[in-house]
């Protein structure tokens, strides 16, 4: 429900309330025929708005009581007319009028609702970004808007701070939707939310707010400002930026704890393409599915019409063939790969050996070393376990009187949660396949690879009194990079095979941006470490380095159309990799 301009409700607002719900009750009673819980929620695309239609909305419901005979279940079903950018519904329907309506002239595709899903600075002068922005530069990008689908935004962030920008530009039409604890700026110029199922979980704010902070992150990545110092409780310290750092934001908030669902990705991509943004940045997505009936191939098709191109992460679901989401050929479909900056939590063992070990880890450790224990040695056996299966370190695997205050080695990379619950000091974690990807615990953490494990291991059991310490995660430079993760899905395209999917790959491991302070760095109970930047990874970080970029080619070419600016961006995509490969 929108909450603009919230006023005090006067009597006449409540009178109208309860007949409403009277009405609403009455309808219930009168239509026990087709219960609601028969209904499930389709999308119906119809294509182009047309030239000359007096009202779309009022075209759907006489459509809807077509199909279903009933002028007061068809206003009960109806959830959104689509009619700004492109033509079509969302409606709760039976099998039976599903049917009805796919068959209907004008009518290109139904398809039921489902929910997609979030994709979880340096970067930026990683791929050579020009830093010293000219005030003509600042001038043109200031007169970009960035539409960015996501979990809302943190305009508190420095990374959003208006000052120094002049009004919105003109062509906006967008609206924000403020509340008595939102509003927008002249950074964040539009701001909406969409939830129409009325589905908040835990932690959701019903505003444009971002609660999560993947919202934050991506809008940050795409258009932040230039923020120093920024850092992670002093990791990757340096200046955060995006890749336009002058241009506006419009938030359209759409993902929520239950996931983003597409009748509301649609009525997002319905009210972006014709507030007068310039690019689209959503980096979610659900299973890769024939265009017609995928609302974001949908909702950037008819961006793409209106010049807007929509920049798309191409999914988290690799190395697998074919696993690319998002493939539709008019969107840029983006990869993630390392940047420079790699990031070590090193583990020193009481015999001075140091081990390069991955995590992110915040915690400074304040004993110089603590005890080690194999989780293998300390089973709860009073729960029921024995060795074989605590050395995982699974959760309620662990005595407690063993592991508490000890660093617990583990044979598994899992959440931590055992090692949490017997009160451990830390835990290292050996068997991790994979060295580039930082996760953070709630306690101090380091993974290391099987080689590095075993070491530990067999120091453990072969002195009296083993002892190690965790430091804090620090960042180093690496020149290995770039190269793409084993996490990005790959190609071929499962859509159309003869386009090439993903279209290029951009910076998405360990990635600083704004965070939102309404949660904390993981999100996870128990968790009090509140951070105005965050470091995440996933193709959600790289798609908005591909919308910076782009909207960065559309600052200095206003009239290149998408496909243009795509084929710029492909096609000098590989000459930046190879000139960083000559360095
Ligand atoms: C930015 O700096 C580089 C070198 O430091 C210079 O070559 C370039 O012209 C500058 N660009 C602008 C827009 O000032
Ligand atoms: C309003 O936002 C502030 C942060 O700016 C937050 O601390 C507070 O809890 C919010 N209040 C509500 C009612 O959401
Ligand atoms: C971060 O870098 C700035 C310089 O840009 C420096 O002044 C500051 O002390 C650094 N902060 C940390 C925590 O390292
Ligand atoms: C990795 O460990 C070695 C010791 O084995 C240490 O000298 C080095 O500094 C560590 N690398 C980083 C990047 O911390
Ligand atoms: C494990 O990591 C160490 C660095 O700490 C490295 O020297 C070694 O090659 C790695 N081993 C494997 C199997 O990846
Ligand atoms: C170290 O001590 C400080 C206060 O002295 C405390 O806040 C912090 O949590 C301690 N760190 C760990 C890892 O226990
Ligand atoms: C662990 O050992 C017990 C007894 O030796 C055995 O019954 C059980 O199957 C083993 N579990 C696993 C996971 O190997
Ligand atoms: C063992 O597990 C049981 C059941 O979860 C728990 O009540 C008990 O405290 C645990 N004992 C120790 C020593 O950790
Ligand atoms: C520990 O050492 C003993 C003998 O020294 C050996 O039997 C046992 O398998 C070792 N355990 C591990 C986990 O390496």
């Amino acid at each position: 429900m929108a909450i603009e301009g919230r006023s005090p409700p006067s009597r006449r607002f409540l009178a109208a309330t309860l007949i409403a719900y009277c009405a609403f009750f009455l309808m219930i009673a009168c239509c026990r025929a087709t219960p609601a819980q028969d209904r499930k929620v389709y999308i119906a695309y119809m294509g182009n708005c047309p030239k000359t239609q007096a009202s779309l909305p009022a075209l759907h419901f006489g459509l809807l009581q077509r199909i279903i005979g009933n002028a007061k279940v068809a206003s009960d079903s109806l959830i959104y007319s689509y009619h700004r950018t492109f033509n079509g519904f969302a409606a709760r329907l039976t099998e039976a009028e599903h049917q009805k309506l796919s068959a209907y002239e004008g009518v290109v595709s139904v398809f039921p609702n489902k929910i997609a899903k979030l994709h979880t600075t340096r970067s930026w002068d990683f791929i050579r970004y020009p830093k010293n922005a000219s005030t003509s530069t600042r001038r043109q990008q200031s007169n970009l808007i960035i539409g960015v689908l996501d979990t809302g935004i943190w305009p508190e962030s420095p990374s959003f701070d208006d000052s120094g920008y002049g009004p919105p530009p003109k062509k906006f039409k967008g609206r924000c939707q403020s509340s008595s604890n939102f509003s927008c700026n002249n950074k964040i110029i539009g701001a909406r939310f969409y939830n129409v199922a009325g589905d908040y979980g835990p932690g959701d704010i019903p505003s444009p707010r971002d609660s999560d902070g993947h919202g934050s992150h991506t809008a940050s990545t795409a258009a932040g400002n230039f923020v120093t110092p920024a850092n992670l409780y002093g990791i990757a310290n340096g200046t955060a930026r995006g890749g336009v750092p002058a241009a506006r934001i419009a938030v359209y908030k759409i993902c929520w704890a239950f996931g983003c669902s597409y009748d509301d990705i649609m009525k997002a991509f319905d009210d972006a393409c014709s507030d007068g943004i310039d690019m689209v940045s959503l980096s979610a997505g659900g299973l890769a599915m024939e265009y017609f009936r995928d609302p974001i191939a949908i909702g950037a098709f008819h961006c793409m019409k209106k010049g807007i191109l929509t920049s798309n992460s191409a999914g988290n679901d690799g190395p697998f063939p074919g696993s690319v989401s998002n493939n539709s050929p008019w969107s840029l479909t983006v990869a993630a790969n390392t940047i420079d900056r790699k990031l070590t939590t090193n583990v020193k063992l009481g015999n001075g050996e140091i081990y390069n070990g991955t995590s992110l880890n915040s915690f400074v450790s304040n004993k110089s070393m603590s005890p080690i224990i194999y989780g293998g040695d300390a089973p709860n056996k009073t729960a029921g376990y024995e060795g074989n299966v605590s050395r995982y370190c699974y959760s309620g695997s662990l005595d407690r009187n063993l592991v508490q205050g000890k660093i617990v080695y583990c044979e598994f990379a899992g959440q931590g949660d055992g090692p949490i619950e017997a009160g451990a000091a830390g835990a290292i974690m050996g068997n991790n396949p994979q060295g580039d990807v930082a996760f953070p615990y709630l306690l101090p953490v380091s993974l290391l690879n099987e080689t590095d494990g075993s070491k530990v291991l067999t120091y453990s059991n072969s002195t009296s009194d083993p002892t190690a310490v965790i430091y804090k995660t620090v960042d180093y430079l690496d020149g290995s990079s770039p190269y793409v993760l084993y996490f990005s899905s790959r190609g071929p395209n499962p859509i159309t095979p003869d386009i090439l999917k993903p279209d290029l790959t951009g910076p998405g491991v360990n990635i600083l941006a704004a965070w939102s302070q309404g949660t904390t760095m993981t999100g996870l109970p128990g968790d009090e470490r509140v951070v105005a930047y965050n470091i995440i990874s996933g193709t959600s970080m790289s798609c908005p380095h591909a919308t910076g970029a782009a909207a960065y080619v559309k600052s200095l070419h206003r009239t290149w159309s998408p496909a243009a600016i795509k084929s710029a961006l492909m096609t000098t995509g590989a000459h930046v990799t190879m000139e960083i490969y000559q360095h």
